[in-house]
């Protein structure tokens, strides 16, 4: 039975910890109980909220937040080279890789312990160590809030992009995502070219899946903070596509200035390195701070409040901006509904 519960703190619900309350919360265990939800929620300010990992409140939420909380993992199409794997939104990401690990189905490997849920999965396209989920997802089933009607996306009716997709752009705010199908491998590709995941994965063995698995999480574990020791919303920042032109420009004063190639005329620039070279890792900011092994991350040190985390933000953005001419744009969502 669908329950709403009322001036609902959603501090377990934000992997920064800020501690804000929503007028009414609802936990949606299946696609009825979410249109159930969908139908409260008409015409009032509504956030689909799913694990909370990228994303800033900065004020309590006056309006209804439904999470997504359907729980399955089930074998829709199988053949002598792949399995589809149909997966409801409400998996936690890395229970999904591990399932997949386990059974020895591979794709998602590279995306070890990234924190969040399956139905944010596609919305972010999330992505790490030279693998995005886009490589794997097949299609994506969701709601329609406008009506409630289903409605099924392929690969390319999603709009992938670097951290982007159709659902961060025109069908934003429009949809919940409710399953996601992923495509895996029984004959495996093995992605390890990324920094220096090989040498990672050597010191396991064979190059496997699983040791693949156990390399990325040993990776992730050193450079970035487990939100439930320090609360953090992974990258703060998406890395910025700036111009050759630029790189060369600030080639003559950063000989060692880091870059990858994007297409001729464009290259991604890692933040971390921005933001490290402008003084700002490991420093700690009152209650919040730029983690010390990795300065894309932002973090809670206790009780922070969502302006506090949003004004150390401005300021990075400030000073990089300042000492290399290069704009950042946040990869965390800000979330404000105050009274009206
Ligand atoms: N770097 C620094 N200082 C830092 C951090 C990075 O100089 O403090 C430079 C180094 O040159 C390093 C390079 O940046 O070689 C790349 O660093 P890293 O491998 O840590 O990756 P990233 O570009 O900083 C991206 C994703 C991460 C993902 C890693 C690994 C974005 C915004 N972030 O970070 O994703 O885990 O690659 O693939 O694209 C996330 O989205 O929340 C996230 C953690």
């Amino acid at each position: 039975m669908l329950t709403a519960h009322k001036n609902f703190s959603l501090k377990k619900y934000n992997t920064f910890g800020v501690d804000v309350s929503a007028d009414q919360f609802f936990d949606a265990t299946s696609v009825d109980e979410l249109k159930e939800a969908l139908l409260v929620a008409k015409d009032r300010e509504l956030l689909i909220l799913g694990g909370g990992s990228n994303l800033l409140f900065t004020s309590n939420f006056r309006g209804v937040v439904i999470h997504p909380n359907i729980q399955e993992i089930r074998i829709a199409e199988e053949d002598k080279d792949s399995v589809l794997l149909k997966v409801g939104a409400g998996v936690e990401w890395d229970s999904l890789v591990e399932y997949t690990v386990n059974h020895n189905l591979g794709g998602l490997q590279n995306l070890s312990l990234i924190p969040g849920s399956v139905g944010a999965s596609p919305v972010q396209n999330i992505g790490a160590y030279g693998v995005e989920v886009k490589d794997c997802i097949e299609k994506v089933e969701g709601i329609l809030i406008s009506n409630l009607a289903a409605i099924t996306l392929t690969n390319s009716e999603c709009k992938f992009g670097y951290r982007d997709s159709i659902f961060k752009n025109r069908l934003k705010g429009k949809v919940v995502v409710t399953h996601v199908y992923y495509r895996l491998t029984k004959k495996h590709k093995f992605i390890t070219h990324y920094g220096n995941l090989d040498v990672e994965v050597a010191k396991f063995g064979d190059r496997t899946i699983q040791n693949i698995r156990k390399a990325v999480i040993d990776i992730r574990n050193y450079k970035l903070p487990d939100p439930e020791e320090l609360p953090n919303a992974g990258s703060f920042f998406k890395n910025p596509i700036v111009s050759t032109k630029l790189i060369e420009f600030l080639q003559q004063k950063f000989q060692q200035v880091p870059f990858y190639p994007v297409s001729g005329s464009e290259v991604k620039l890692p933040a971390g390195w921005l933001i490290e070279q402008a003084g700002w890792k490991g420093r700690k900011v009152g209650n919040v701070g730029v983690h010390k092994n990795q300065a894309l991350v932002l973090v809670n040190y206790g009780n922070a409040t969502g302006h506090e985390i949003l004004s150390l933000a401005h300021d990075i953005q400030r000073s990089v901006k300042q000492t290399f001419g290069v704009e950042l744009e946040m990869e965390v969502n800000l979330v404000s509904v105050e009274n009206k």
